[in-house]
This record gives C-alpha cells, structure tokens and sequence, in this order.
C-alpha cells in the first residue's frame, strides 16, 4: 500500500478538504468523549504550518440524506477551537454558493467547518455531482477518517478520485498500526476476540484463523464454541443455530495450524446483575439454570500465557460481561497483562472497536496499548480482510 502523506502535498496558499470522523458522543450540547477531536489535531496543526487551509467534512449520526437539525455539527465548533487552539468558522452547507462563500472568506490560520456532509442525498450515494460540487470548494483532498473508511461515500471516497489526494496523520497511524498487528506482523501473533455474538463476527474470526497463530476467544460468543462441542451451557447467552458454523471454525483452524483458546474454567451467575451471586466452576461444569459471566482464572493464566510467548496481539471484543462487576475480572486481568508486556517491550498491542476500547479504558489499560484504534467498524471490517473504499480510494 502506498499513499500520499501531508509532508509529500504542496500546501501552500491551498484549501485542504480534509474529511474527519466528529461523529463523537454528545450530551444535552457538549462533548463528552473527544478523543477523536484530539486525534485529529496533528493533521489540523500540520495543514496550517504547511500555509493550507483546512475545510472541515464530516458527517454526525445516521440522518440519511435528509436536513436533521439536531445532527448540526455545528454545537461541534466551540470543542474543535479549544481542542485545535485556532478559530473555526462554520458554514451551514457543505456545497453550493454558501460553502463556496464560506471557502473564500476563510482567513489565514483559521479552519472552516462544513455543515454534516450526510445531510445531501448524494453522499452515501457516492454520487459524482455531488462529488464535483465539493471537489470544485478545494485544492486537495486529504482523509484523516479511517473509522469512517469502510464507507464509499462522497466525502471519503469520491473526493479522492477527484482531487490530488493524501492521508492525514491519524490516518496515517492506523493504517500503519493495523500494517504491525496483521498485514507484516512479528510472530507469534494472538487475537483476542470477545463480545456477544458469533454471527457479528463470521468473517472476521475466518480471516483471523489464517492470519494469527493464537486465537482466543471469549464473551459471549465463547458460548457458542463451547456448545459446538457438545458442552451445555445452561442459561448463557448462546447462538444454538451457529454452532455448526462455530464447529467449522474450530476445524479450520486445527487445519491450519491456529491455536484455538476457549474457556477452561467459567464464572456463572443466576443473575445478569453487578454483584450477583457467582461460582467458578469447570467450562462444562455450568448449572442448567446459570448463565456464564465470565471467564475463570485458569483461563486467565492460560490467555497469559500465551500473551507472553507473543510478539504481536490484536484485540477487539470484552472477555465477559465487562459492564458489571465482578464478571469484569477476566477482561481486565488480560487487559493489565497485555498493557505490562507492551510496557516491557515485549509485545505490540493494536486494539479496537467501540466496546473493546471502553472495556481497555476501564480496565485502566489502553494508554499504555502499543495502538488504539479510533475506528469501530472500519477497524472490524479490516479485521474481516475487506478492502476499505476510503483507503483503496487514497492509494497511488
Ligand atoms: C463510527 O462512529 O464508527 C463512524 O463515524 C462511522 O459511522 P457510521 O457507522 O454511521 O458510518
């Protein structure tokens, strides 16, 4: 793969159309996580020391080519100005004579944002005129949204087709990170992969099993793998219907040579509730009216052990029912081993995906992780072995 990076684009004098992933949570009017605003401003600090001008594109929920007034980006502003530390002005439109307007009246130093980009039928359509419309506001396209690459939309594909085109910095990163865990990655290399549903995950845990050496599987999809192999699971959270296909999955993997791990030992709760009452029992051990919560810490150590022969681990999905105390216990014990060799040194750590990187986070994990992607599932896409449009669409 290659592709343009800011250091490689004449910026000079030019509007820089830079697409950006804002889509960030927002309570009663103000940011309440804003890592993505922070992770985007190397690219904005980097376009304005080159004498660009950044023109902001994004998009901010799901309102399907429609004008929703409360999918505004517009509350966004006052964030991106303390976060970026320059003024960012804000044009209701994202194409047309406002924006064109907008794009000329913009002053040096300064950033523009334009109005949620997902507001116009045509971007999801990635329609040509529309394309040329936005294409016509800039000088050149850069893509710093690689959460929002696994859509082929105007404003992350077309536009680079259209302009002369480059990654921003977080772009950059992630793919970069991505490169390390799976596409050139040292070896061994381990997958963790958690969450509740094996049918979600299909095609990724497919591609993994040909990908990694180690697999380790966990959450309520573990269930699934575990009632594959004639193993009752009582009252858990449990895929009945896929448990064929979760049998193939074990049988390819033993053909190729990946290590699958699965829970040796279980926590079972009568409850889905914090603090109900528990017991650790064997992995086919569970009571016909419990429910597994969690992984037990023989199969801690076990996911421990292995995590210290490896080089290399890609995580997404929790281990068990992380939400709720104590069924977190797995999760978090994983998390600190993972984070502590990457401290030593002795692994690279990529994790993603929305719940993953909350489960890392409250484990008190993720900042010392090699990688922490932005991307919920553009990063689960690219674990799956899919070609992204918003990547493809950037290389030379
Ligand atoms: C995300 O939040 O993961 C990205 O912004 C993509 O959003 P989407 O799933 O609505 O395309």
């Amino acid at each position: 793969m290659a592709w343009n990076t800011i250091d490689n684009m004449d910026l000079q004098g030019k509007t820089v159309l830079v697409r950006v992933d804002i889509n960030v949570p927002v309570e009663d009017g103000k940011v309440t996580d804003d890592t993505r605003i922070r992770r985007i401003a190397p690219t904005i600090a980097d376009i304005l020391a080159a004498g660009g001008k950044p023109v902001l594109l994004a998009h901010f929920g799901r309102p399907k080519g429609k004008h929703v007034p409360e999918m505004s980006l517009q509350p966004l502003v006052p964030a991106l100005e303390a976060t970026f530390g320059v003024p960012v002005a804000f044009c209701a439109d994202c194409r047309g004579p406002a924006a064109m307007a907008a794009v000329g009246a913009l002053a040096e130093g300064s950033v523009l944002l334009l109005e949620n980009t997902r507001f116009q039928p045509g971007e999801e359509k990635n329609d040509p005129a529309l394309a040329a419309e936005m294409a016509a506001l800039g000088d050149v396209y850069c893509n710093d949204a690689f959460s929002a690459a696994h859509r082929a939309h105007v404003s992350t594909e077309a536009l680079a087709q259209a302009l002369p085109s480059c990654a921003g910095r977080l772009m950059q990163a992630e793919l970069e990170a991505l490169e390390a865990a799976l596409g050139q990655p040292q070896r061994p290399v381990v997958a963790v992969v958690g969450g509740a549903k094996v049918s979600s995950k299909l095609e990724l845990l497919g591609n993994l099993v040909e990908k990694v050496d180690h697999l380790v599987i966990g959450g309520g999809m573990a269930n699934t793998f575990l009632a594959a192999q004639g193993i009752d699971v009582g009252k858990s959270l449990c895929e009945h219907d896929m448990t064929d296909t979760a049998a193939e999955i074990l049988a390819k993997a033993d053909k190729i040579g990946c290590s699958i791990l699965l829970p040796s030992d279980i926590v079972v709760a009568w409850e889905f509730k914090a603090g109900a009452a528990n017991e650790t029992v064997a992995a086919d051990a569970c009571p016909a009216d419990a429910m597994i919560l969690d992984a037990g810490p023989d199969t801690v150590s076990r996911i421990a052990g292995v995590l210290a022969t490896a080089k290399t681990l890609i995580w997404n999905g929790p281990m068990g029912a992380f939400e709720i105390t104590p069924f977190d216990a797995a999760t978090n014990a994983a998390a600190q081993t993972a984070a502590e060799l990457t401290q030593t040194g002795q692994l690279i750590s990529v994790a993603g995906g929305g719940d993953t990187v909350a489960a890392l986070n409250q484990a008190g994990a993720a900042d010392r992780f090699t990688y922490i992607s932005t991307a919920g599932g553009a990063f689960l896409e690219w674990m799956e072995g899919k070609t992204l449009p918003g990547v493809a669409a950037l290389e030379n």
